[in-house]
Order: structure tokens, then sequence, then C-alpha cells
């Protein structure tokens, strides 16, 4: 069996309701997911929860709540969420499951036995927050902490270490040999330029349970909890180990119990992440996965973080964008497409009402909806909604955005594909301007002419469908089923050109993008 293309996102944190930046990070590597299915590749798209450690379990006593009856809760709503946005996961990981505890113990079990580990007394501060010790050089230049770290404390702690440091100038010399391996590239040089001006320290991978109850107990040392981004990274493998991916089963075990179930994961092609949790992917994951014997992943793609109203999104101050409210309110192709035409991935973006909903009255209902429903409703009043013979009048125009978009696509550079997509929406907007069928129509003279403005018009409104489909996979199979056509465009090669058949009966022209009152 060969391998399949294998895609993840970065596990949420379960201490609050989903938000903007969370999915919108599924989108995207939704839309990855879904052209790569088109495009003809086998794909495997993990998602899951990140459940351990002081953010969960403080969150939950907050709430009066045990631990795992708060993350029980809150897993619903993810996973609502997200099949409300359409997302094609394959698995959905929570890191409290059996199946990655025990797969954590056991990669722990043998880097210990390896010696990888060592014990450590550290004295110092540490931020609660976000569960990392602090040095003099995270000090701003006034001497105080920045408030993201929030209360900052003075720790006296012994702790296992894994060694990092030995690792740093293969790292380096790995991220120059490799340019695609952090994307984009301005990621890409923030990596190297921080490994490059100052020794690595080594990593604090325990947690004392006296202090903080909630993870995964060392196998080694009971009075130990495993750090909780130790624990997280592991869930990209443990998956595939679940699976029975024969790769990553040779690391945790030297003789695997579970079976090889012939299934080929990792490598992940693609890890998705936000540009705060790089130096998580793009530095300590290389190095565990080195000392694990295991490839690296193909790419970590880092994309921006989202803004509203040109402002942190922030729950204190009530500046969120609720993903539930927006689909329920426009539906969840428009939140999709919002967030993927407005943010290329890599630059931070702003969420703004009134510009998402001019792109919702331009772009999906004046451009996309309004091309869609004036071509099959004159379809469907002048020729009875029968396709006339074929005609190629705007077949060239389609082969180029076909073009683009692949390509586009295969780069993951996906609002570049959008905007392809749009420039042959545009254009068609502009034909139906210029032949006007509707003067046609008037003219018994023109029935041909009229027949092969009609033809062009349809046949691009089904290669629309087609390219569209990772993005807005229910508009895509709403345009289908308009045309008539059964089952749903998630094949990249129905895009050519002349597909449908003369004499071929229509469907139901109908709204796609209801014009909304001011
Ligand atoms: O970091 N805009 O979880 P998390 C865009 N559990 N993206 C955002 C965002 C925003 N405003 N806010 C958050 C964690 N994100 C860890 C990950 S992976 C092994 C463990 C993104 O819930 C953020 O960048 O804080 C990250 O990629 C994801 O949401 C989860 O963030
Ligand atoms: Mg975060």
């Amino acid at each position: 069996m060969s391998k399949r293309f294998y895609i993840t996102t970065a596990i949420d944190y379960v201490n609050g309701q989903p938000h903007l930046g969370h999915a919108y990070e599924k989108v995207i590597t939704d839309v990855i997911a879904r052209s790569r299915r088109s495009l003809g590749q086998a794909v495997f798209y993990l998602t899951g929860l990140d459940e351990h450690g002081q953010k969960v379990q403080q969150a939950a006593v907050a709430e009066g709540k045990s631990p795992q009856a708060y993350c029980d809760e809150l897993a619903q709503s993810f996973q609502s969420l997200w099949r409300s946005l359409g997302i094609t996961n394959d698995d959905f990981v929570r890191t409290t499951e059996p199946r990655h505890k025990e797969f954590v113990q056991a990669i722990l079990a043998r880097l210990h036995a390896q010696g990888q580990f060592y014990t450590a007394t550290y004295k110092g501060f540490y931020s609660t927050k976000e569960e990392t010790f602090l040095t003099d050089k995270d000090r701003l230049p006034d001497g105080t902490f920045d408030p993201s770290w929030g209360e900052v404390i003075e720790l006296e702690e012994t702790n296992y270490w894994f060694k990092l440091r030995e690792h740093q100038q293969w790292l380096i010399d790995y991220l120059e040999a490799n340019p695609a391996f952090v994307q984009p590239d301005y990621r890409r040089n923030e990596v190297l330029g921080f490994l490059k001006s100052q020794p690595l320290e080594d990593l604090c991978i325990s947690r004392p349970a006296a202090r903080l109850s909630w993870g995964i107990p060392l196998p080694f040392d009971p009075n130990y909890v495993t750090y909780v981004w130790f624990d997280a990274l592991v869930n990209y493998i443990s998956v595939p180990a679940a699976h029975g991916d024969a790769t990553v089963l040779a690391a945790a075990e030297p003789e695997p119990k579970t079976r090889d179930s012939g299934l080929r994961l990792w490598p992940a092609d693609i890890h998705v992440i936000g540009k705060d949790i790089l130096k998580f992917h793009a530095v300590f994951w290389p190095i565990m996965l080195k000392a694990m014997g295991l490839p690296l992943p193909k790419q970590v793609l880092a994309h921006g973080w989202w803004q509203k109203e040109g402002a942190k999104i922030s729950k204190s101050t009530g500046n969120i964008v609720d993903p539930v409210a927006v689909i329920n309110e426009w539906g969840v192709d428009a939140f999709r497409f919002y967030v993927v035409r407005e943010l290329d991935i890599g630059p931070d973006g702003n969420w703004t009402d009134t510009g998402f909903k001019a792109r919702y009255q331009a772009e999906l209902a004046n451009g996309l909806g309004n091309l869609v429903n004036r071509s099959l409703s004159m379809l469907k009043r002048y020729r009875q909604g029968i396709v006339p013979a074929r005609s190629d009048g705007l077949a060239g125009e389609a082969a180029r955005v076909v073009a683009d978009t692949r390509s586009s696509l295969e780069n993951h550079r996906l609002q570049a594909a959008l905007l392809a997509i749009w420039s042959l929406i545009t254009r068609a907007n502009q034909y139906v301007d210029q032949t006007a069928p509707f003067k046609l129509a008037k003219d018994p003279a023109q029935a041909a002419r009229l027949d092969e403005v009609l033809y062009n018009l349809a046949e691009t409104c089904r290669v629309l469908a087609v390219l569209l489909w990772p993005f807005l996979p229910g508009t895509a199979t709403k345009i289908y089923a308009q045309l008539g056509l059964c089952g749903e465009p998630d094949q990249f090669a129905a895009a050519a050109w002349g597909g449908l058949p003369a004499g071929h009966q229509l469907g139901e022209p109908s709204p796609l993008f209801p014009r909304k009152e001011a």
C-alpha cells in the first residue's frame, strides 16, 4: 500500500470554546486535504484536542468540574463545529485517550532507556499560563516580563530534561539544506535566526505531580507527569501508531504489540500550525523525532494570526468572532470563503464585519451566485433546460484558469487559487453582458448564436463547481445539482472543458447566496 498524504493541524487547547483562529486553521487544512483528494491522492487528515496541562486543569477548576468532564463537554463543541464547517478529518485525537497516552509512555520509556534524559534542579522564573521556564533573556528592557506570560512566579524544582543542545548544529544544517521544511520562507528565516543566535536550552519534559496532576505519568517516575508539549506533539505519531503504521510503531517498541496494518502515514506531509507555536514544531519536534530515529515531517506550514476590527481577539473584551453565529447567519461556505479569500497562509489577518459583508455581496452573491443563477435560468427559459450542442467560446479561458488553479492548489496557495477562479467568474459575467442572450432570444435568426452562448455559460458553471469544491463544497454540490448532474464535483479531472453533453436536462435553478437586507 502506498503512503497517504498525511496532513495535520495543531491540536487545540480545551480551555474555552473554539474560536476564529481555531476554525481558520481547520478550514485551510480542509481545503488542502480536499484538493489533494480531488487531484487523486489518498489523504489522511488529522485534527484533535490537547487536553492535558495547567491551562486546562485551571479552566476546569474555575468551572467546578473535573478536568475529564470539562474536556468531554468541550470536545463536543469542537467536533460539532468541525462537522458544521464541513471539515473532512479522518480521525480526531484527544490526548486523554488510552491509545495516545500509552504511546507517549512507550516513547518516554524508550528515550529514557537510551539515556536521552537527565534530572536537574532549576531555580528561576516560571510562567504558569504558558507552562514555560523563563530566563533573564525573556525580560523586557524595563526588567519585567511581558504580560502575555501571565503570572510569573519563582520556582525551585527538580525535573527531567531532554538533551537538545547536541542537535543544534544538525538542525541548522537540516533547515539550510531543506528550504521547504518550514514555510513561508520568512518563518524559516526566523527559526534559523533563533538557532544561530544562541545556544539551545535543554527541554524540561516533566512537571512534578504534586504541583500539576493533570498529565500523563512518566513511566519511569510516578512523581512526575509529562510536560504538556511533549505529550501534545506526539499526537502526530500516536495516531498513525494506533492505525498500525509500522514506521512509527518501530520507534515506540522494539517489538511492537500493535500489528502492522499496511497503512503508511508517517512522515507527515504537512503540519499546519499558527506562527506562535513554530518553535515547538520546527525546533523541539524535529529533535524529538531524530532521537526516536524517525524521519522528519516534510513541511511545517505556519499561518498568521487573526485580529478582529484591528484588535487582538480576546474573550475578556468581547472582541470575538463566533464561527457558529457566522455560519448560522451567513452559511458555512460564506465563512470558508471569507477566511481563505481574505488571508493568505502566512501573514496576519483582520476580520471586519463590513469586509465580510462586502465580500459576501460582491463576490458570492453578485459574482458567483448571479452568474450561476442567470446562466441556468436563461437556459431554462429559452431552451427548456436542455443543453445545446457543445461550443468552445470560453474553453480557452477556462482551461487557463483550470491550470492556474491546479498549480496554486499543488503549492498550497489557496488565496491565489480563489483569485484565479474568480477571474473566470468575472469573465463569464462579462460574457453575459457582451453577448446579451436576452436580446438574442428575441431574434429567431440568432438561435444558433444563443445556443452557443448558453452552452458556454452552463459549461463554465460546471467547471466552476469542480474548481470550487475544495473551498465551497456545499455550493459546488448545489451547482452540480442545479445542472442536473449526479454526485459531487470532487474530481479535479472533471474540470476539463466539454463535460456537459448536448441534450442533457438541467435541474432547477435557485439562488446560491440570497441577498441580505442591509
Ligand atoms: O497552541 N488566529 O493550542 P491553542 C489564528 N495546544 N490562529 C490562531 C489564533 C488566532 N487568533 N489563536 C490561536 C495550542 N490560533 C497547542 C497546540 S499542537 C501539537 C499543540 C491557532 O488552542 C494557534 O496558532 O492555543 C494554533 O495553531 C491553534 O490555533 C491552536 O491554538
Ligand atoms: Mg494558544
